[in-house]
């Protein structure tokens, strides 16, 4: 078999449409513009990347981007003060403090001082709780990106054997309970798993988000499965012509050996990885909606 290649640029896009669509009616209809506030402390690199990314994105999509820049020595106090303003900011209506924060900083903490109804990213506990407990809450972005795509492909996922390689906050533990919410009989793989290649056998869905390069190879994937690869790895790739080192992006999953197996397939780069700031955009819209008593937006929510 050879898998279909689901095209998360593809989908990405149209999620980002779709938001668009929202805001514009947002505009036009209640004289609301969303807005999302990104807060990073200090300077490392792909935050940056990531976070220029985001504010970019967030325009295209015609709502309000905010930008807080602080330096890497800033203190707590300072940090839970930029918080609150925005908390009590009513132009914001999401608010995302990029992860990892410096050493000194207790990430935890700041976490939990965001507006849960503002927290786009779905990391404060009440989220977590409500996640769990099956009621309405923001969902990480990753984990809602990887579950749309799986609806998008399956329809049903229920009764569907999962298995979730990976047992972060971020990503691990709330993409087995969405699918679990999905009704999925979900199991969550981690390093110290006993047969790892006999769990991920019974699949008929492999969430790979352990952040280990190639790590599932295709001989543990049972045919016509689905592999979600969260995993986003730079690689040596040998020498350039010119004598320099070569890198490439690899997922979680060894690609070509799986998609030689599985039914279908998320690429690396190309698959999860846009669809984490459609969502993000996604959880925005939805935020401002509820915090304006209005419907939600469609398909854009788990
Ligand atoms: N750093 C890497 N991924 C994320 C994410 O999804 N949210 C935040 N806040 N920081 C991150």
């Amino acid at each position: 078999m050879t898998a279909t290649v689901i095209d998360g640029k593809a989908f990405a896009a149209k999620v980002r449409g779709q938001v668009a669509d929202h805001v514009a009616r947002l505009k036009e209809e209640h004289g609301i513009t969303p807005g999302l506030a990104v807060v990073l402390v200090g300077e490392d690199p792909a935050s940056q990347v990531y976070v220029r990314s985001k504010g970019k994105m967030t325009v295209e999509v015609g709502m309000n981007s905010f930008e807080h820049k602080m330096d890497a020595d800033t203190s707590e106090e300072a940090l839970l003060k930029v918080i609150q303003d925005l908390n009590n900011d009513p132009s914001v209506h999401g608010i995302l403090v990029q992860l990892p924060l410096p050493d000194h900083l207790d990430s935890d903490l700041v976490i939990n001082s965001i507006d849960p109804a503002k927290d786009v990213d779905g990391f404060h506990i009440s989220n977590v709780g409500l996640l769990g407990t099956g009621q309405k809450s923001m969902v990480p972005c990753t984990p809602l990106g990887c579950l749309m795509m799986l609806r998008d492909h399956h329809g049903s996922l229920s009764g569907m054997n999962a298995v979730v390689i990976g047992r972060s906050n971020i990503v691990g533990k709330p993409m087995a309970q969405l699918l679990l919410n999905d009704s999925c009989t979900v199991t969550i793989a981690h390093s110290r798993t006993k047969d790892l290649p006999g769990v991920v056998k019974q699949a008929d869905i492999v969430v790979a988000a352990v952040g280990r390069p190639e790590m599932v190879p295709g001989d543990w994937i049972k045919p016509g499965a689905t592999v979600i690869d969260v995993g986003i790895n730079r690689i040596d790739a040998g020498l350039k012509e010119d004598g320099s080192p070569k890198t490439r992006l690899v997922g979680d999953a060894h690609y070509d050996s799986c998609a030689a197996v599985a039914g279908a397939i998320t690429p690396v780069p190309g698959g999860v990885g846009p669809m984490t700031i459609a969502c993000l955009l996604a959880n925005t819209v939805t935020a401002c909606s509820r915090a304006n008593g209005l419907k939600e937006p469609e398909g854009l929510t788990a």
